[in-house]
């Protein structure tokens, strides 16, 4: 579901995937201007709540664009994260608005009410409601053509509620939408939570409409995010783990204390070594950590994109997943929705498809080819059946080539045959050819369905056997549902005619 989008704001065009760096207006440790330079920033976030506290009319006055100092594309909070946080604010839903309205970023967003993930489900669904009424009541109370605005999903744990929540406030007039309350889930590394909460958000919301995930700023779960449709993101995490001398990298986060070297090329890791960071000066070993915690956020972006566009951000996902057993328990969940995300999956890509693992047979290529084959599939009229397990590129001397229907069973697809082998993905596949048990029971349980729905074609079913390990596994599969099988081995008649 992932997808490169272009945002078009008031101060700019805009890519996305994208991330957001937060901006705290009371301490500026690096300024827009900076972080466009440094990194290629095109959006900043800050929070207009904050703004409210440190510039009060200031910020109306001036608009927010000259209290940051920046002419790109600002995206403003509302003190939403304030009230789970701190348990309220100290303004009005309505106020919010008219501030952000006359300070006229270029995203702005209502003062929400999160859930969060303790409440009660009464609590949970007040939360709920309290939040399409104030998304409704904004609607009213904007003026300014230039503001674009963030509805923000709020429902927690309640999967239903989530539902509910997207669909009431992807029917009103917002140009983007929040996921609200991740950031307790991430912290404490809930992946199998958040990816029931982005899915379910994501079925039930304008699919046009852009989504960002609220607090989502790690390199190592952006990847994820995007493949689940995020396009959006906010990172306060470069400066808050800088602060805590923690070290972002894509594959996790370590401690500076802990590090005797950078794994890393960024000007920071290149220029210097954990022992001289460690000695600098308290400020500045924050502000090179948050350089670095920038830099690896935004090259995994940029790589991101790049996948996006080959057609091979799954397999980054899978990668990015090993990074700790509980992403990938959340990856293994986000396998669950693999129904809905094929809808989403282009037919053909310009890349090959890699076989990388277990979770390679949960693919939404691999769905589609058995759903296809299950529902548009037409075996053509030919007596014999000619089953051959995978990777004997040769064909075999059939004795009536011309009244045999040969199909190969090539995990992880499972049954492919000879008239689809070129399509794609199928005859673009790189596979290991030791199979694993996921490649094994796929492949099988493809044979005996399609001998299940297509067995009663043919007069005669023939079965290869050539001595791989499984194919014990795929004569079972066929004995299942199809009786007299022939099993033919294949070693003993290589460059023999069969009868
Ligand atoms: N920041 C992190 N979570 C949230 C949320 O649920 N709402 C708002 N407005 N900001 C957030
Ligand atoms: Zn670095």
């Amino acid at each position: 579901m992932g997808r490169i989008g272009k945002l078009t704001t008031a101060h700019g065009k805009i890519t996305t995937p994208t991330l957001m760096p937060v901006i705290d207006p009371s301490d500026v440790i690096l300024t827009p201007i900076e972080m466009r330079r440094e990194f290629g920033t095109e959006l900043v976030m800050t929070n207009a709540y904050l703004i409210m506290k440190y510039f009060g009319e200031k910020a109306t006055k001036y608009g927010i664009h000259r209290i940051l100092g920046y002419d790109g594309p600002i995206m403003t909070d509302s003190g939403g994260y304030q009230i789970l946080r701190y348990g309220g604010v100290e303004v009005s839903p309505e106020e919010i608005i008219r501030y952000q309205d006359i300070m006229s970023p270029d995203i702005a967003t209502i003062l929400d009410t999160p859930t969060g993930v303790h409440p009660t489900k009464e609590r949970a669904k007040q939360t709920v409601q309290t939040t399409v009424e104030r998304a409704k009541q904004a609607v009213q109370l904007r003026s300014n053509p230039k503001v674009m605005w963030c509805g923000p999903v709020q429902g927690g744990l309640f999967n239903d509620l989530v539902a509910k929540s997207a669909r009431e406030i992807g029917k009103l007039d917002y140009h983007i939408h929040a996921i609200g309350g991740p950031v307790e889930l991430l912290e404490k590394y809930r992946y199998v939570e958040l990816v029931d909460l982005v899915i379910t958000a994501k079925q039930n919301l304008p699919l046009q409409r852009p989504v960002h995930l609220f607090g989502a700023g790690h390199p190592m779960m952006l990847a994820l995010s995007v493949a689940m449709g995020c396009d959006l993101f906010d990172s306060a995490a470069y400066i808050l783990y800088a602060r805590d001398g923690r070290y972002l990298t894509s594959e996790g986060t370590f401690h500076l204390a802990d590090l005797s070297y950078f794994p890393c090329e960024c000007p920071v890791c290149v220029e210097n070594f954990p022992q001289k960071l460690r000695h600098m000066p308290k400020e500045k070993q924050i502000k090179l950590l948050a350089i670095h915690n920038l830099h690896v956020t935004f090259g995994e972006i940029r790589r991101v994109r790049q996948l996006i566009i080959e057609g091979k951000l799954w397999e980054h996902v899978q990668l990015r997943c090993r990074a700790h057993p509980r992403l990938l328990e959340g990856f293994r969940r986000l396998l669950e929705y693999t129904n809905f995300i094929e809808r989403f999956d282009p037919v053909t890509k310009k890349s090959t498809f890699y076989y990388s693992g277990g979770e390679s047979v949960g693919r939404p290529e691999v769905l589609r080819h058995r759903r296809r084959l299950e529902n548009r599939y037409k075996p053509p009229s030919l007596p014999t059946l000619a089953i051959m397990p995978a990777f004997e590129r040769e064909r075999p001397k059939l004795s009536k080539p011309e009244r045999t229907h040969l199909v190969r069973v090539i995990p992880p697809f499972g049954v492919i045959p000879e008239e689809l082998e070129e399509i794609y993905p199928l005859g673009q596949t790189r596979a290991p050819k030791k199979l694993d048990p996921e490649q094994i029971k796929t492949a099988t349980e493809s044979l005996r369905r399609f001998l299940k729905l297509y067995g009663k074609c043919y007069k005669q079913i023939l079965l290869f056997n050539n001595e791989h390990h499984w194919s014990n596994s795929l004569i079972k599969a066929c004995n299942s549902v199809v009786e007299k099988l022939k099993i033919i081995e294949l070693y003993k008649i290589h460059h023999r005619k069969i009868k």
